[in-house]
């Protein structure tokens, strides 16, 4: 099977997990654009979403989903996203569609997080993806460079040649070369640095689910 094919699978897979007369947190990317599209099979039987990306807002929109604001809803079952890896206990990296802050924000409003991925983003160690940060510009410099105390090396990521702006108005870091061996307190010593708006290591919010698409199907991981 395709990559593209796996997304897919994992894309319906995930409609299992939704309740019916609920408002589901939804996730931002290649994989969700797959389920976001199975979702609209029952967008008569949900109240509507939550999302955590101005793009899966306009997709879910175009296809009569209703979106809620975060602040209109106190709690989530569930929350559907992707990642770009996840490890055998769940802790991820995530952050490639630059939307990691609204991610993070969602998931920790929601009881469940349930990932949906496709195979190559099963790892042992986090890291072996550029680590995506949100960061306020003006700390863009030092930020790097205590990431370069770190081992790592930050760039700042560019989009039609200018720094990308995330929704929230702020720059993303790509961080190579780091080995992620600690999760919890890699997230909670980065999340202090000043400046940093959110650091793409989703270990407090880490997966309850995973949903594995491989070629012999959909693993669930739990
Ligand atoms: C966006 C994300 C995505 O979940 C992650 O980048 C995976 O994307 P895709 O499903 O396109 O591979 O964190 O900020």
């Amino acid at each position: 099977m395709t990559q593209d094919e796996l997304k897919t699978l994992v894309g319906q897979a995930a409609l299992n997990y939704v309740e019916a007369g609920s408002i589901v947190g939804v996730g931002t990317g290649s994989t969700v654009n797959k389920f976001i599209d199975a979702l609209a099979s029952m967008k008569d039987q949900i109240a509507g979403a939550v999302s955590s990306s101005l793009a899966s807002t306009e997709r879910l929109q175009a296809l009569g989903i209703k979106v809620f604001d975060a602040t209109e809803v106190d709690e989530l079952a569930v929350y559907i996203d992707g990642a770009d890896e996840i490890d055998h206990a769940g802790h991820m990296v995530k952050g490639g569609g630059a939307a990691l802050t609204r991610e993070k924000i969602v998931a920790a409003q929601s009881r469940r997080f349930i990932c949906i991925a496709d195979k190559s983003k099963y790892v042992a160690t986090l890291g072996g993806f550029p680590l995506p940060v949100e960061v306020i510009p003006m700390a863009t410099r030092r930020i790097a460079r205590q990431f370069e105390a770190m081992g790592g090396a930050a760039t700042v990521r560019h989009k039609d040649g200018k720094p990308l702006v995330t929704d929230n108005g702020q720059h993303i870091l790509d961080v190579t070369g780091l080995k992620i061996a600690d999760p919890l307190v890699f997230e909670s010593e980065v999340s202090q640095w000043p400046g940093v708006v959110t650091v793409g290591v989703f270990a407090f919010q880490k997966a309850h689910v995973c949903l594995l698409g491989t070629d012999d199907g959909v693993e669930t991981l739990v």
